[in-house]
């Protein structure tokens, strides 16, 4: 019932009366007083002016199902968001619902993680209301070997989004760090689970660094805040990029990757550059000198021989 205290509020922008409200919520005037105050104790900045009725002035900064769906015009992701205040990874509560069978773009985000996965068994450092932390489950008709195409596929949406919120340029290293001034602003994790031809459904997480005030931020990271000198509202950031992701996941499946790849390339700072790449206990080195189709990285050693890289740590050495 909050939910539809909150979008009544919305929807008229001005002050509504107790009577009309509870009224038209088919609720008693005492219970719609305590939806408002569960909501004030939300955040909302609800003023309850007498004789005028309550208006809504403001919404907290919170990743709320309630703030995430509000005007997300999308058609299958985010249609199912599972919100927690903390967790340990968004990546395990996700895949339990894969494997449950929930819809394709189910939603599972946090304010917080103590346990947050990077790539290669890093910790990714997840602290409370400052960032993005989420797991999206996707269920493509894409074989195993060509899912890497889906991190690549949430990089560009992720720079996209961040260019049209904030005017910055966002870059892409491969496969998955999400940079700003060579520096981490945030990176993506995809877990399969799948067949060895059959792709049940992939699990995308991403974590981005968005209010982390300078100080607080680990070596090499950077934030939106720390970029702009100004907080970011990450609802209205995130809705973009969950929008950015399905428009290019629907590229994906009318086009096949050549969208995405172009996308990629034009926002990548990696192809060009002479790379070391750490890969299952090995390091190549050579020229990163394109991307495949299934999203592997195409390096030539200086021996001339070329190799495709599946996945790995990437140093750019020049
Ligand atoms: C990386 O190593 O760069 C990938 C980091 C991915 C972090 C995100 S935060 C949300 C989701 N839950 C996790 O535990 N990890 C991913």
């Amino acid at each position: 019932m909050q939910d539809k205290v909150l979008e009544y509020l919305r929807k008229k922008d001005e002050y509504v009366s107790g009577e009309e409200m509870s009224g038209h919520l088919n609720v008693s005037r005492q219970a719609l007083w305590k939806h408002i105050q569960v909501l004030k104790d939300c955040g909302y900045d609800i003023e309850a002016v007498p004789h005028l009725g309550y208006c809504l002035k403001s919404a907290p900064d919170r990743l709320f199902p309630a703030e995430l769906a509000y005007r997300l015009h999308t058609k299958f992701i985010a249609k199912k968001i599972y919100y927690y205040d903390a967790l340990p990874t968004t990546m395990d509560v996700a895949a339990e619902l894969g494997v449950k069978g929930c819809p394709n773009g189910t939603l599972v985000v946090a304010e917080s993680q103590t346990k947050g996965k990077g790539r290669l068994g890093r910790e990714w450092f997840s602290p409370k209301y400052k960032g993005i932390y989420l797991s999206l489950v996707l269920r493509p008709e894409l074989a195993p070997n060509a899912t890497p195409l889906l991190t690549l596929l949430c990089a560009v949406s992720i720079c996209e989004a961040i260019k049209e919120a904030t005017g910055l340029e966002a870059r892409i290293k491969w496969p998955n760090d999400i940079l700003i001034h060579n520096k981490k602003l945030g990176g993506i994790l995809t877990e399969l689970n799948a067949e060895t031809d059959r792709t049940h459904f992939a699990v995308v997480g991403f974590g981005l660094n968005i209010n982390n005030d300078k100080r607080s931020l680990l070596a090499g990271a950077t934030s939106l805040k720390e970029q702009l000198k100004d907080e970011v509202n990450r609802a209205g950031l995130l809705k973009k990029i969950l929008l950015a992701i399905e428009e290019n996941y629907l590229y994906l499946e009318k086009y096949g990757s050549t969208v995405i790849l172009d996308k990629w390339r034009a926002a990548n700072i990696t192809l060009g550059k002479r790379v070391k790449v750490n890969s299952h206990h090995r390091v190549l080195e050579g020229e990163a000198i394109g991307i495949d189709s299934d999203g592997a990285l195409l390096l030539r050693s200086d021996s001339g021989l070329i190799q495709k890289v599946l996945s790995g740590d990437v140093a750019h050495c020049r």
